[in-house]
């Protein structure tokens, strides 16, 4: 009994070929098929020269493992980005029960929610440990003297931003815990001279502490200071490839003997 014959899967025109005629094998193909793609994208965004600037950088001779500090930090901070937005999906900012019933339901209910609500919360304190350890390993090894100066300036304000992030996200789950010890934090806000009363209006969002305060907290939370951080992370990123990463002190100790020459008369 004569057989339909078997539609090819890719139509004889479009099969992809050797230069001399020959089929292609399917893995070269596909992987031709990536090349051609990033190829496309880089002749519209001429992106590739400065991606090998960011990342084929010359490091200095003697780093070690405290050079990872501050990357370390940068994937803390990638983990509380992704961990956050899957929260966001099912918490409620609402005081009326909702921010609790939200957080026990991400906790009890939602697939893999308690894993990634632990991944946020212990997270938190991880990115800390992590970004004290960098500016110690940079400031041990006197990495913060010219020219890198706008560089820890620049981390100084991320400290406090990071910082603030604990502060904000600590009021979210609305327990009593969190609750009375936001109050607490904002109670001694209050009392910084001069600009300390207007800084705990401005945290609860008026005189009272309510309603008000925890979408206040929330949006901080979520929005302004993310954004303010992943551009400020950028700049950071941007100095230590332009600048390059400062050699370890022992080395450098030694540089100036060994640039010594002495002339014979
Ligand atoms: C979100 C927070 C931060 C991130 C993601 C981050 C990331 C990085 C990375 C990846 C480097 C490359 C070299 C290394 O890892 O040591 C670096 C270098 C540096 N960071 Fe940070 N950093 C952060 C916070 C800070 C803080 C808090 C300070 C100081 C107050 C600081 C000051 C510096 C300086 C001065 C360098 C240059 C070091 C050198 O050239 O040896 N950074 N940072």
């Amino acid at each position: 009994m004569a057989s339909v014959p078997k539609t090819p899967l890719v139509p004889e025109p479009l099969q992809p070929t050797e230069p001399d005629g020959s089929p292609m094998h399917p893995a070269d193909a596909l992987a031709e098929g990536g090349l051609t793609v990033v190829d496309w994208l880089d002749e519209r965004t001429q992106i590739s020269p400065g991606l090998r600037w960011m990342m084929y950088r010359k490091v200095p001779k003697g780093i070690n493992w405290a050079y990872t500090l501050g990357s370390a930090t940068l994937f803390a901070f990638l983990n509380q980005a992704v961990t956050g937005v899957f929260l966001a999906m099912y918490y409620q900012p609402n005081v009326n029960g909702g921010a609790y019933e939200s957080i026990r339901n991400i906790n009890d209910n939602v697939f893999l929610g308690q894993f990634v609500h632990g991944m946020h919360k212990w997270g938190a304190s991880v990115m800390i440990v992590l970004i004290f350890l960098h500016m110690g390993r940079v400031f041990f090894f006197g990495a913060y003297k010219y020219p890198r100066e706008l560089t820890w300036i620049i981390g100084v304000v991320l400290l406090i931003l990071t910082l603030a992030m604990g502060f904000t996200g600590y009021l979210l789950p609305f327990d009593n815990r969190s609750y009375w010890a936001t109050i607490v934090g904002v109670n001694i806000n209050n009392t910084a001279p001069f600009l300390g009363p207007y800084i705990g209006d401005f945290l609860r969002a008026g005189p009272e502490f309510g309603a008000t305060t925890l979408s206040r907290f929330y949006a901080i939370h979520m929005m302004l200071i993310p954004g303010i951080m992943a551009a400020l992370i950028g700049f950071h990123l941007y100095l230590v490839a332009k600048l390059g990463i400062s050699a370890p002190p022992w080395l450098k100790a030694q540089e100036p003997e060994a640039a010594i020459t002495t002339v014979e008369v």
